[in-house]
């Protein structure tokens, strides 16, 4: 990929900093504030074990010099309310299956999986001024959820905003075959509302490692006490 091509995380994030404020100082009334990112369960296997995590890079536990097996991902976004304002502060988790598709997870041990011992599976990022998270992980596995359900890889996220309600989703990697049959995401009302959560990943920024890829995850919350999920 030629270097002209690529774009810094940095201007990512800018234009879709643009974007939010175009959208917030053109169309003022409520009917015309941001769409909400929809929101998705949480599912059965939340971080089961304290502490629920450490830190916003999921590669590395302590004490292991060995690193996740798997694509290394560098996601980051923003997270703000429908008027575009950014939430600081926010607490972002998320949670996933490893490269082969297992959670360490005692709901998960019956799977045929492998685990990968380097693998921290959960994490956490508090949002900045800008409502700017970051994570690095890698690229999670699809598994079976049931005999006809194989689930497309996918990453859990929970924000917790300051005095607001847990609220979680699920982000999906776009032109993977499974999307289109999984009851989870062909269960949102329309292709914009899958699109949401859907992101497309990209050949990394210069200043990040050159085997890894990255992809922007902006989320809107909607407003309060509407589609929370309980986790
Ligand atoms: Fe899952």
């Amino acid at each position: 990929m030629p270097r002209s091509d690529r774009r810094t995380r940095r201007e990512i994030l800018r234009l879709s900093l643009g974007a939010g404020a175009l959208a917030a100082s053109f169309n003022p009334t409520r009917a015309a504030w941001l769409p909400p990112t929809p929101a998705q369960p949480a599912g059965p296997f939340y971080a089961a074990f304290k502490p629920l995590s450490i830190d916003n890079d999921l590669l590395f536990l302590p004490g292991r010099t060995q690193r996740a097996e798997g694509e290394m991902l560098h996601i980051s976004g923003r997270v703000r309310d429908q008027s575009g304002k950014a939430i600081e502060g926010a607490r972002v988790e998320i949670w996933q299956a490893n490269r082969f598709g297992r959670y360490n997870h005692p709901r998960h041990d019956n799977s045929i999986l492998k685990l990968d011992p380097n693998f921290q599976g959960f994490g956490h990022d508090n949002s900045d001024q800008q409502g700017t998270y970051r994570f690095r992980t890698i690229k999670p596995g699809a598994y079976p959820d049931s005999p006809n359900w194989l689930r497309p890889p996918h990453i859990h996220f929970a924000v917790f905003p300051p005095g607001g309600a847990p609220w979680t989703t699920q982000l999906y990697f776009a032109n993977e075959p499974l999307n289109k049959t999984d009851f989870l995401l062909q269960g949102l009302p329309t292709d914009a509302d899958r699109a949401r959560v859907t992101m497309a990943l990209q050949p990394p920024a210069p200043d990040l490692e050159p085997d890894s890829r990255m992809g922007v995850f902006d989320i809107v919350l909607g407003t309060p006490g509407v589609r929370q999920e309980k986790i």
